[in-house]
């Protein structure tokens, strides 16, 4: 039997790679204009770091993550989300002491073991951004703004931006005791999950998809009420900000995110016509993280975007992207010194920058033309004995049929003029 990639997982094949790759450029080029750096860490950490961070009561630390112990006896985990290890970096290599706030990007592989279904599959790609030591709003405000830049770089222009403050240790738990109160006449009317929920976080009972669950929680109060002054001041400072730089959020006072350590700003980026995975990313302050994992208090936001979504996203919107592919040189050779001289022409082609390939299989001359109409190749170049003899080689422009002939020393120079 044929072996196949496991279940929720991809291969990106050339052909949709090219997507991928734009929009990785696009997000990078636009983390340098921020002033983002990159950073890489593992891929797996300590499953502790996970626990600590995401919380233990989370979905994601509760039911998906993979975890198991390494040959020294270790509880590994794949990471399930970039933040966590971002956070864990900036604390191991003292990024702290550099120049603040730490502004950093990152993209990759997480791995959540859930149902896969469109849109949601336990492999996937995030791109992401965390910013470290500062609370001013104008620094959420950025955050913000970068998201929807990026989307709308990619001519995402209808998604919805829901915004939610959810407050901090001093207010929270007010709000909380608010929903306990709420809820305790609905208690077995709510799914299994959210009973559990009502236990260990019922705030996470106001973000719960079952119909029935958010049918009761629907007459909850929001948290605006409840918030301290601090947390209400600093959230009319970032619509403020967001306001005067024309970015348009809707706000959802029943938006709390599926991870523990967001405190203050909350926000996810919605797509309408997306079906029960619409968020196209999420994020917001976690003011708290940085101690919780052992560091001196340093407050922090950040961000992080499915790359799967956002390609779920375009092609429902028929979206044609900006990107041009390399123009293909196929160089076709008859006879035997042609076909050295081939060789080292396409070698030369490659060095100054241009995308050139060749025969590999001794096809006619016939047979060449039609694999380079196959791979797609704009220009054809044709060399024979004799024309090498005569310095005088033949170059196709397979678009227009036009040919004409350039001399070997010329070659290199004639088609960059021909493709700029
Ligand atoms: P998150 O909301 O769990 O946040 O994930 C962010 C984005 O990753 C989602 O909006 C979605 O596009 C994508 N995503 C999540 N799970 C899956 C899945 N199973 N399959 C496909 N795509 C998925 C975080 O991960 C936070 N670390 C974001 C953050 C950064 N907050 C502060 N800084």
């Amino acid at each position: 039997m044929l072996a196949k990639a496991p279940r929720g997982t991809r291969d990106i094949l050339p052909g949709e790679i090219e997507k991928w790759q734009y929009i990785e450029s696009v997000f990078k080029k636009l983390c340098q204009n921020y002033d983002y750096n990159e950073i890489r860490t593992p891929i797996f950490e300590h499953t502790e770091l996970f626990t600590r961070s995401v919380g233990e009561d989370t979905d994601i630390v509760g039911k998906e993550m993979y975890t198991f112990l390494d040959k020294g006896e270790r509880s590994i985990t794949l990471r399930p989300e970039g933040t966590a290890s971002t956070v864990r970096a900036f604390l191991e290599h003292k990024l702290y002491t550099q120049a603040q706030p730490t502004k950093l990007f990152y993209y990759g592989p997480m791995f959540r073991y859930d149902r896969p279904q469109a849109g949601r599959y336990r492999q996937f790609h995030q791109f992401g951004v965390e910013a470290f030591g500062s609370d001013n709003p104008s620094l959420d405000a950025e955050v913000i703004m970068l998201a929807m830049v990026f989307f709308h770089s990619l001519q995402l222009d209808s998604l919805v931006l829901e915004l939610n403050s959810v407050g901090c240790a001093n207010c929270r738990p007010l709000y909380r005791k608010e929903i306990e109160k709420h809820l305790l006449k609905y208690k077995n009317d709510l799914c299994l999950d959210c009973r559990k929920r009502s236990e260990t976080n019922p705030l996470r009972i106001l973000d719960c998809k079952e119909d029935n669950c958010k049918n009761i929680t629907r007459e909850v109060p929001g948290i605006y009420e409840h918030l301290c002054n601090a947390c209400n001041e600093h959230f009319s400072e970032v619509t403020r900000h967001l306001k005067y730089m024309d970015i348009a959020y809707k706000l959802n006072t029943k938006l709390v995110r599926g991870l523990d350590y967001y405190t203050k700003t909350a926000f996810e980026i919605v797509d309408p016509l997306l079906g029960s995975q619409n968020s196209l990313g999420g994020g917001g302050r976690y003011d708290n993280l940085v101690e919780v994992c052992g560091g001196n208090p340093t407050p922090a936001i950040g961000f992080a975007v499915g790359l799967e979504r956002v390609l779920l996203a375009l092609g429902n919107k028929k979206v044609d992207l900006d990107f041009r592919e390399k123009e293909k040189i196929f160089v076709a050779t008859i006879g035997d010194k042609a076909g050295l001289e081939g060789t080292k022409l396409v070698m030369e082609l490659r060095k100054n920058d241009l995308k050139a390939d060749k025969d590999y299989l001794d096809r006619s001359l016939k047979a060449q033309m039609k694999q380079a109409n196959r791979i797609g190749a704009r220009y054809v170049i044709i060399l024979g004995d004799e024309e090498i003899e005569k310095n005088k080689i033949v170059l196709r422009d397979m678009q227009t049929g036009d040919q004409k002939e350039v001399s070997i020393q010329e070659i290199v120079k004639t088609i960059k003029q021909e493709i700029n």
